[in-house]
């Protein structure tokens, strides 16, 4: 509908923030336009998280906020996309009305439909009803109980597969803007059932992506000029796809047959016939797509990873040395309640085997290895929480997630196990634990002073967006982002020409990642830094210090 505004908040993971930019495209493409501000929008979309109930809550608090802006605009449609969608059902809009479309994380292609239709319909409300403001009008796509049921996988992968297709390379991206980073969905939803998570109910059964597909989509954002890419799946280790017949021809290279990748703990019997593994697909991704400079994948599960996966990633200079591999817990007992599947020596030895395949800092490519913890897990006791303490000082984590655990509603444990844990215990465990991780991360950051590392540059430090009068609230053009796990020092959508235009000083801060992740700051001549955003250029550490390394260019 041209013409229409739209505002458009992001909360939870990469798979979301990768789902908002797909549906503003998608919304772009058909002529809306985007706005920061809720007050001059006509659709305000929130794509939602459920993961914990915290998340949850900030999604309400932002609905009662909207009643006001709606009974001044009875015409403003709202929609809740995503995980919260899912889960919560229709009965989010009867508990509140100011809700007129929600939509699940597996139907988002038939969002514009449905955005139509509801600014149809209260528009005919608003003419009829002099109490429009306070009713919805109900306009649903939701998954419910058939996320799960095998007939309708195919047809469910299919039509969302024309949204990742139909990706046009971020028309909501302003010019000149920083975006040289690109996040590509490989595997959809989950099989795991984790006993804690919602995630195999919101996002639905795993379905695995055609490799060609993703080939395509990698080549594509790397001639728009994409130079970083993450690979999404919930356990994206586990990405196979097989192959009805001998296919995938269209000019990429596939690897040579029985050559490549043979390793001890490479498990599937079938790689190199008609299947394509994890291992595969990566090595097809670095050979066919050259100019992408940095490939990373999230989140790996810490079953299943195969030497032929280590062994790619060895090989392959642009795979980056970094892994997001969460353990959970460092009890054996409280995995085997979460069903994850994998005992801490397990864990353990994996950790060994990559570092044993990655970790080189005599190249400047140390292995970095960050993890999530889930604290107060129930019956966790304080012997419990000692192993986790233990497993932390064992792995050194670059970088940790920690969560007190939050029961949700349909999982398993939410009706097995009683939350039994008081939250004091999990506030306490979730500080010693902090406590623990800042330690080590400044120790990981100290550890790198001397040494000379490849960084991708990003752009103006936020130090420098700051010091420049800037805002640093991320705001990519109308499409306000809350991410978690993103860092603090992660321009968004300011300009760098206008960062340096409001600089005096003769130097100006940029920041940069390492191939492990880690942050880099160093200071820039400001009269040539105008082109350094996305360039890769070598720095010396000169100081570390909690999880941000300062160095200069050499
Ligand atoms: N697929 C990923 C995790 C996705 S959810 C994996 O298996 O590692 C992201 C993180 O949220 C999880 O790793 C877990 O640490 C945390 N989490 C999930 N459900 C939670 C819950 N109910 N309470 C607290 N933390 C939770
Ligand atoms: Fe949730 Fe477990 Fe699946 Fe991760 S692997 S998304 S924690 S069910
Ligand atoms: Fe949240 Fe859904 Fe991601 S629950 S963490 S937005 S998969």
């Amino acid at each position: 509908m041209p013409g229409r505004r739209v505002y458009l908040e992001t909360f939870g993971c990469q798979m979301n923030e990768l789902d908002s930019e797909l549906v503003a495209g998608q919304l772009a493409s058909l002529g809306y336009q985007f706005t920061p501000r809720v007050a001059e929008a006509d659709v305000v979309l929130y794509n939602t998280c459920s993961v914990r109930e915290q998340a949850e809550q900030k999604v309400w608090s932002r609905l009662g906020e909207l009643r006001e802006s709606k009974s001044d605009k009875p015409e403003m449609v709202v929609g809740v996309l995503g995980c919260m969608a899912e889960r919560d059902g229709t009965d989010l809009m009867d508990r509140m009305p100011v809700v007129d479309v929600m939509c699940g994380p597996a139907e988002l292609d038939k969002l514009p439909l449905l955005i139509d239709n509801a600014v149809r319909t209260r528009q005919s409300l608003v003419t009829d009803d002099p109490n429009a403001a306070t009713k919805s009008v109900k306009s649903a796509a939701l998954q419910g109980s058939a996320s799960r049921r095998s007939g309708t996988l195919a047809a469910a992968g299919d039509s969302l597969e024309y949204l990742d297709l139909s990706r046009s390379v971020s028309p909501i991206d302003p010019a000149g803007s920083l975006n040289k980073s690109a996040y590509v969905r490989i595997t959809r939803g989950c099989n795991k059932f984790c006993t804690y998570c919602v995630v195999p109910f919101t996002r639905g059964a795993e379905i695995h992506r055609p490799p060609a597909h993703i080939i395509d989509e990698v080549k594509r954002l790397a001639d728009q000029g994409v130079t970083e890419i993450t690979l999404l799946g919930q356990t994206v280790n586990h990405y196979r796809f097989e192959h009805d017949s001998a296919l995938v021809s269209n000019g990429i290279t596939q690897p040579q047959k029985g050559q490549a990748f043979k390793g001890g703990h490479r498990r599937d019997p079938l790689a190199g016939s008609n299947v394509t593994t994890f291992a595969d697909l990566l090595y097809q991704l670095h050979e066919n797509a050259p100019s992408v400079q940095r490939l990373r994948f999230v989140t790996s599960y810490p079953r299943d990873f195969g030497d032929d996966v280590l062994e790619v990633m060895r090989d392959c200079p642009r795979l980056c040395r970094y892994l997001h591999v969460p353990a959970q817990t460092g009890s054996d007992r409280m995995l085997k309640k979460m069903n994850r599947g994998y005992t801490v020596s397990e864990y353990n030895e994996f950790i060994d085997r990559a570092r044993h395949y990655l970790h080189q800092p005599e190249i400047g490519r140390p292995l970095m290895i960050s993890g999530d913890i889930i604290v107060g897990f129930p019956t966790e006791t304080n012997e419990d929480f000692d192993k986790t303490v233990e497993l932390l000082e064992r792995t050194r984590y670059k970088s940790c997630f920690i969560f007190k655990y939050s029961p949700r509603p349909g999982t398993v444990a939410y009706d097995k196990i009683p939350d039994d844990v008081p939250n004091a215990v999990k506030r306490e465990r979730n500080n010693a634990l902090l406590a623990v991780q800042s330690r080590i991360s400044d120790e990981i950051s100290r550890e790198q002073v001397g040494n000379e590392f490849d960084i991708m540059i990003e752009g103006p430090s936020q130090h420098a967006i700051k010091a420049s009068g800037l805002s640093t609230k991320k705001a990519n053009n109308g499409v306000q982002l809350t991410i978690g796990g993103k860092s603090a020092d992660e321009p968004d959508a300011v300009s760098v020409a206008a960062v340096l235009e409001r600089t005096e000083a003769e130097t100006v801060q940029f920041s940069g990642r390492t191939d492990g992740d880690q942050i880099v700051m160093f200071d820039a001549p400001t009269a040539k830094a105008a082109d350094l955003a996305g360039q890769i250029r070598r720095v010396r550490i000169t100081e570390g210090a909690g999880l941000s390394l300062f160095g200069e260019l050499v």
